[in-house]
């Protein structure tokens, strides 16, 4: 028995049944050291979370997918349906023809038959190649055919290769182009938020769609090369925190869920994993929100419309 039972929601245009935990675990890290990530995922799935966020990009499919298979070995969960695994499409393989072979490499990458979720990772191209970079060189990137990429998602669905679709990094304005073609609507679009980012047009504007948003660097990604101090170190939050004798992260997470959406956070430590599932039987309060409204906004990742800058950020100390 799992010390924690994680919420689920139920995903708009899913082939599957299976629901999306609320939390996920992330995995992407700035040096990847297999073994850690293999003891933090088998740590998770013992404590009771049952969704994993990877993406090809990462370099954490193949050992994602060697401690989903060690779980099951163990006994940990009883069957692959019980796990929630996220997966996405870099860049370079954003062309319609090249979406279905992509998700097929995770796959093998991953030893699994399918994945329960596949999202376009930013909203740009770049030139075919097996190399997958960040930064992307400037020459290399490319304006995406939504379309046709789109469609290679819904192939994938079709297919029975992931039992749903969606995107990751896309303004209400770019989800308006895909709903336009789309005979399979995106379940999820995954960004950036946390309390010093609340997103809450693209909240609104995605529950009117029916999409569910999962958040990104809830806790402001800090200690990562691409993160920052301001969620964390936040007096407002510390000050909340220390009245319900709680942890900022936990406060942060709480918020997430409060406002609809579901989260991605990441934690290799056995502590951190625990403290991030400790936010399901309490609340906060109306003048929790007064002082949250107030933190003043300031994004980590660039604008979609500023892609072609965005992988400088990643080099950004
Ligand atoms: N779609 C996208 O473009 C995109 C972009 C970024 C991230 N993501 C996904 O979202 C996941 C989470 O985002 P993120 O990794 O950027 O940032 P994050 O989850 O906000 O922060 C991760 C950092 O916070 C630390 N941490 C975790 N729990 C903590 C706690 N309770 N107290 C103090 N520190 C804590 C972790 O260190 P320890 O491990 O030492 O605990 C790690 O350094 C990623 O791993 C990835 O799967 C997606």
């Amino acid at each position: 028995m799992s010390a924690f039972t994680v919420p689920e929601v139920k995903l708009s245009s899913s082939s599957s049944d299976r629901k999306m935990p609320v939390t996920g675990l992330g995995t992407a890290v700035d040096n990847i050291d297999e073994n850690a990530v293999k003891v933090a995922v088998l740590e998770a799935v013992k404590l009771g979370y049952r969704h994993f966020d990877t993406a090809s990009l990462y370099g954490t499919e193949k050992a994602l997918g060697a401690a989903i298979a060690e779980a099951l070995r163990l006994g940990l969960v009883s069957s692959r349906e019980e796990l929630f695994i996220t997966t996405k499409l870099w860049c370079n393989d954003a062309h319609r023809d090249l979406v279905v072979p992509a998700l097929k490499k995770s796959l093998r990458t991953l030893q699994m038959e399918y994945i329960d979720l596949f999202l376009i990772h930013w909203p740009i191209s770049a030139k075919p190649s097996d190399k997958y970079v960040c930064p992307i060189a400037k020459e290399d990137l490319l304006p995406m055919d939504f379309k046709g990429v789109w469609e290679g998602m819904e192939e994938c669905q079709r297919l029975g290769l992931t039992k749903s679709i969606g995107v990751s990094n896309f303004s209400s304005k770019k989800i308006e182009t895909i709903l336009a073609f789309a005979t399979i609507p995106p379940s999820v679009n995954q960004v950036e938020m946390n309390p010093a980012w609340q997103q809450k047009k693209l909240i609104e504007f995605c529950k009117s769609k029916s999409i569910i948003v999962t958040a990104f660097s809830p806790l402001g990604a800090i200690g990562s090369s691409w993160g920052t101090k301001q969620v964390m170190g936040n007096e407002a939050l510390k000050q909340i925190a220390k009245a319900h004798g709680k942890t900022v992260a936990q406060i942060c997470l709480r918020w997430i869920i409060e406002q609809g959406a579901t989260i991605a956070v990441k934690s290799f430590n056995k502590e951190r994993l625990k403290e991030n599932l400790g936010i399901f039987d309490w609340a906060l309060t109306d003048d929790d929100y007064d002082k949250i409204n107030q933190i003043q906004q300031q994004r980590l990742m660039p604008k979609d419309d500023e892609l072609a800058s965005l992988f400088d950020v990643f080099n950004k100390v």
